[in-house]
């Protein structure tokens, strides 16, 4: 089965009224980075960044997965489909998904704050600050903080690398290392980005913009690639 890799973002899991991060009414217009997303934010102010991540569970509790994430699911049916995500939600595995990496972490997991092989699942949607590990260190969000290594780059560049087909689904690409990935997919290899936003797609050459919502846009796609395969 020819190998499709899928790097998504934030967009994809918009139909699910999740929001963004960076539109307009996105979650950044809200709340400062340095307030809620980084480890010194988390050293200065904790009750406030675990109220955050506490919000964005409890909002990720009632949403369900799209037309998006499903048509993932059934393009699993003629290829070997591979989901890198940077959303730190689960709707992909609600959906179906086979195989979902995720960059930026899980929002339904938590980890220890001194031994970050220690990852526990939550239950519900609350974190409390007292809420401790099994080495009695309190337990933190399961998420990458801007100025934290992403550990998960080097498989998600290998797996880049051995794409057939390349879609990039409702991202602005402006999170490095994750916008980088698409440097790893081999010359020749078609690239589709779904998004109906402006976005810079310099960086990919022959890249074949889609510019629609991630449900109509990803069915429209995969009814053509499910087509393809029959070639
Ligand atoms: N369908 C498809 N794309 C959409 C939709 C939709 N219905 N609605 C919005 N979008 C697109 C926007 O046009 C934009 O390009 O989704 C993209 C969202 O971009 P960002 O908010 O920047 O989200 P993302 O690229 O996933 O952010 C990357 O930044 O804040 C961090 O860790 C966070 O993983 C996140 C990373």
């Amino acid at each position: 089965m020819k190998r499709v890799v899928v790097l998504t973002g934030a967009g994809i899991s918009a139909e699910s009224g999740i929001k963004t991060f960076r539109d307009s009414g996105g979650l950044w217009e809200e709340y400062d980075i340095m307030d809620v997303a980084t480890p010194e934010a988390w050293e200065r102010n904790a009750e406030l960044v675990n109220e955050f991540y506490n919000q964005r569970r409890r909002q990720l509790l009632g949403a369900e997965p799209n037309k998006a994430h499903y048509a993932l699911v059934d393009l699993e049916k003629k290829y070997d489909v591979q989901v890198i995500t940077q959303n730190v939600d689960d709707l992909h595995e609600r959906a179906g998904s086979t195989n979902v990496m995720h960059l930026h972490g899980e929002l339904k997991k938590v980890r220890s704050s001194i031994d970050e092989s220690l990852i526990y699942e939550l239950e519900g949607w609350e974190l409390k600050l007292g809420d401790k590990c099994e080495k009695g260190s309190q337990l933190r969000p399961h998420v990458v903080w801007f100025g934290e290594q992403v550990p998960m780059i080097p498989a998600a560049a290998e797996l880049s690398n051995t794409a057939g087909i390349y879609i990039i689904i409702g991202t602005s690409l402006n999170v490095y290392p994750a916008a980088g990935l698409v440097s790893y997919v081999r010359p020749g290899t078609p690239v589709y980005l779904i998004d109906p936003g402006e976005i810079n797609v310099s960086h990919i050459p022959g890249v074949r913009h889609i510019r629609e919502m991630a449900g109509t846009g990803t069915r429209k796609l995969v009814d053509e690639l499910m087509e393809k395969s029959k070639e």
